[in-house]
């Protein structure tokens, strides 16, 4: 291979080189790459709940569920409060009071059991929407409440159990009508009624 040769080689990888970047260059100038600001397609679903649908955060309304409870499951599921309570009449007082007749009784009233400041602050009597949330979840109605217990969180499984509570009086409370849409806000709170 002479020289000359060789230099034929240099300048066809030469041309090689600068056509292939002559091309680039084109293409670039042809096609202006601009980034777009956001997506062309948004994409739903991911990140925000495209349903309006609003998940449950606490317990289900009382009335119609407690319309179909049945007081002899609720004293199944009192067997998971009885090593605390007495429910009997006149029962003694455990870790936590004696329960007879607890629906309608006065918030921390039990003669002779010591409440938890928190307790004794609530006001009022048990009404079905107190227990209701106080079973639900007892440290969030009650905050710094003594009683140590998560809460029965099946809505059907609760309204048993007060369905129970109920009936372990000398003059049970009249079961609550049931509203006319079922709503965790209370009727009479919300203005259109
Ligand atoms: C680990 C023990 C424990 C268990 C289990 C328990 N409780 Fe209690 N309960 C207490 C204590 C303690 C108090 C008093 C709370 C306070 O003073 O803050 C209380 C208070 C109550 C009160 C308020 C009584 C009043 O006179 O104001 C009700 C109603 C009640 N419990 C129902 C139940 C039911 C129903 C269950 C079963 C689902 C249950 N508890 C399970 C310990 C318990």
């Amino acid at each position: 291979m002479d020289s000359f040769e060789l230099n034929k080689m240099a300048a066809a990888f030469l041309i090689a080189l600068l056509t292939a970047k002559g091309v680039d260059l084109l293409a670039k100038s042809l096609i202006h790459p601009t980034p777009l600001k956001e997506n062309a397609y948004k994409i739903t679903g991911a990140g925000t709940p495209t349903s309006t649908t609003p998940t449950q955060t606490g317990p289900g309304a009382i009335e119609p569920l407690l319309a179909n409870a049945n007081v002899e499951k609720g004293a199944e599921i009192f067997k998971k409060c009885a090593s605390c309570h007495t429910i009997d009449k006149g029962g003694p007082n455990r870790v936590g009071p004696n329960l007879y007749g607890v629906v309608g009784r006065k918030k921390d009233g039990h003669p002779g059991y010591a409440y938890s400041a928190a307790m004794s602050k609530k006001e009022g009597v048990w009404s079905y929407d107190d227990l209701n949330i106080y079973l639900y979840s007892p440290r969030d109605f009650v905050p710094g409440t003594k009683m140590s217990f998560a809460g029965i969180k099946n809505d059907q499984d609760r309204a048993h159990l007060i369905a129970y509570l109920r009936a372990q009086s000398e003059s049970p409370l009249p079961l609550p009508a049931v509203r006319e849409k079922a709503s965790s806000v209370p009727a009479e709170k919300s203005p259109a009624s």
